[in-house]
C-alpha cells in the first residue's frame, strides 16, 4: 500500500488512463467503462477501475504539474504493477498548425523542469513516447477518422511564468507545438522503469490568441480523444 493511492494490491489494472483532473477521471469511468469500482479517495484524487469491451482498465487523476503527476505515476508503477500509462489531458497551442479542439499525439517533450535537472544534471535526456503506442494511436486515428497531429510538447513547471514569452519563442523556433505541465515526467519515468507510455492532448486554449474552448465543448473533444486512447490500447 502506498501513501497517496490507498487500495488493495490488485485493485488497479496494468493499463491506466491518466487525466489531470479527478472529476474527469470520474467522467471517463462513468461514460466509457462498465463494472466501475472507485479504488482511491485520498486527497480527492479519485481512481477507478472498470471494463472496456472486455478489457480491464483503470483511470487515475494525477493533479497538475510534474511533481504531482510523478507521485501518482510512481505509485501506480511501483506499488500496483502498472505497465502501460496513457495521459489524456489538455494543452495550450503555440503553433498556427494546431488549433483549438485538435488532438495532439505527443511524440517527445521539451521541458524547463527542475526535476530532470536534478536527475540528469548536464546530461540531455530525451523523453519520448513508446513507439508502438504512438504508431497504434496514429493508425487507430486514421481508422476512426479522428483527425490528429503528431509533434512535440513543451512541459512547463509554471503555468504563470514571467519568462513565458521568451520560452515560447524558443520552443516555437524548434517546432514545438504546444504546452502542458505533465508529459515530460510521464515519458521520463516510463524510460527509467521500462514501461509503455503515451500522451494524448486536446487543445483547450491558445497562447497565440488567448482563446479558450468553453467547458461544455471541452467534454466533446475530450471524449473522442478518450475513445482513441482506449481503441489504441485494446483493439
Ligand atoms: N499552459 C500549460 N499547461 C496547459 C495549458 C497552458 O496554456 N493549457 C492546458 N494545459
Amino acid at each position: 500500500m502506498s501513501i497517496h493511492i490507498v487500495t488493495n494490491p490488485h485493485a488497479i489494472a496494468p493499463t491506466v488512463l491518466l487525466p489531470g483532473d479527478p472529476l474527469r477521471a470520474q467522467h471517463i469511468a462513468e461514460t466509457y467503462l462498465t463494472d466501475v469500482v472507485r479504488y482511491n479517495e485520498i486527497r480527492g484524487m479519485w481512481g477507478f477501475t472498470g471494463m472496456w469491451k472486455g478489457n480491464r482498465v483503470s483511470v487515475q487523476g494525477t493533479g497538475m504539474g510534474m511533481p504531482s503527476f510523478s507521485i501518482y505515476a510512481h505509485e501506480l508503477i511501483r506499488e500496483y504493477g502498472a505497465t502501460r500509462l496513457v495521459r489524456v489531458g489538455t494543452c495550450g497551442t503555440m503553433s498556427r498548425d494546431l488549433h483549438l479542439r485538435d488532438v495532439l499525439l505527443v511524440q517527445a517533450t521539451d521541458c524547463d523542469s527542475g526535476m530532470n535537472v536534478s536527475r540528469f544534471g548536464s546530461y540531455q535526456f530525451a523523453p519520448a513516447a513508446s513507439f508502438d503506442l504512438l504508431r497504434r494511436a496514429w493508425q487507430k486515428a486514421e481508422e476512426l477518422s479522428i483527425p490528429v497531429k503528431v509533434g512535440n510538447v513543451f512541459t512547463s513547471d509554471q503555468f504563470y511564468d514571467q519568462k513565458g514569452e521568451e520560452k515560447m519563442t524558443l520552443a516555437q523556433s524548434v517546432g514545438t507545438l504546444a504546452v502542458d505541465m505533465e508529459s515530460c515526467e510521464l515519458y521520463t519515468l516510463a524510460r527509467l522503469v521500462d514501461i509503455e507510455a503515451l500522451t494524448l492532448l486536446s487543445v483547450s486554449d491558445s497562447l497565440l490568441s488567448g482563446e479558450q474552448v468553453a467547458p461544455e465543448q471541452r467534454q466533446t473533444t475530450f471524449g473522442s480523444m478518450v475513445e482513441l486512447a482506449l481503441a489504441t490500447l485494446f483493439e
